[in-house]
């Protein structure tokens, strides 16, 4: 991925110390190719360490603090990415927000609360691509990559919005995959459990484990995703040795949604 420049929404380190997010991890992976990345979040302390440690490793890293809830924000990230970089061949959406009381139903939950999460979960992947693609395309094309979810399939009980989102989400990488081909493919990660620093909120360390263990059980691998297993599989849907997928969902989930059962 030398000479490559990549984009990566949602890419801030996880809030708490502990390691990144899956946007942060697809970074650093594309760092470690060789690509320059450009690191997009709304979280600025957080998202500004990610590029600091891309450069502190050897690498080239741009931070734009960026909303993708709001338009002109992100018409100025690709434009500084145009500024610094001149070209932008790999976009990542990945930025998603569970900010709000969206644990529910569709009765239950509120119209601002869908209305906010459709508007960063969703249209903000639309809007990042709306607006980089021209810059792909002015850069002899690329390849996306959207963070989709296996919710997308099989939906999570009470967690409505999201799983709406998440099958939306599969549907634009189809059409972003038809309408840019032979320039852009575009492909979606469908993860299951992916364990993040984030996910361990006001839990404490013993805490945590019991938790992450009863979830694993839910899983024929007996284990929990990690950050990097993600960044494997978007890594290799961005680069050329995937040149002949476009369009997939790929489910990233260890197996656990074509099995017949609830534990293992
Ligand atoms: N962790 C999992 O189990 C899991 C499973 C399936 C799919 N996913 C998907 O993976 C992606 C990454 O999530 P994660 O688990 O790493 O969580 P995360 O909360 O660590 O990462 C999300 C990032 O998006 C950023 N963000 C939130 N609102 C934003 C906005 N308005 N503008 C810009 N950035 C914003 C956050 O600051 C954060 O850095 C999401 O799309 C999520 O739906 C996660």
């Amino acid at each position: 991925m030398e000479n490559k420049v990549a984009l990566v929404t949602g890419a801030a380190l996880g809030y708490q110390a502990g390691g990144p997010s899956i946007g942060g991890a697809i970074a650093f992976r594309l760092a470690a190719e060789g690509a320059k990345v450009v690191v997009v979040d709304v979280e600025e302390p957080m998202g500004r360490r990610t590029a600091d440690t891309i450069r502190e490793r050897g690498g080239t890293a741009l931070f734009v603090q960026t909303d993708v809830a709001k338009t002109a924000e992100v018409v100025q990230a690709v434009e500084s990415t145009r500024r610094e970089f001149g070209a932008l061949h790999y976009l990542v959406n990945c930025a998603a927000t569970y900010e709000g009381d969206i644990a529910r139903n569709v009765v239950d939950i509120s119209e601002s609360d869908w209305q906010h999460t459709i508007e960063v979960n969703l249209n903000g992947y639309f809007r990042f691509a709306k607006y980089a693609i021209p810059l792909m395309l002015q850069s002899g094309g690329g390849a996306i990559v959207n963070i989709s979810s296996g919710a997308a399939f099989r939906v999570i009980p009470d967690f409505s919005v999201y799983s709406v989102t998440k099958a939306a989400i599969n549907a634009l990488t189809r059409t972003l995959a038809i309408d840019f081909s032979p320039h852009i493919r575009a492909n979606a990660v469908c993860p299951g459990f992916v364990r993040i620093a984030n996910s361990e909120g006001e839990r404490t360390p013993e805490q945590v484990e019991q938790w992450i263990g009863r979830v694993a059980r839910g899983y024929p691998l007996q284990r929990v995703c990690t950050v990097d297993e993600i960044a494997s599989v978007a890594l290799f849907l961005l680069s050329d040795e995937a040149s002949y997928i476009n369009g997939q969902c790929l489910v990233v989930d260890g197996g656990r949604s074509i099995a017949n059962a609830h534990e293992f």
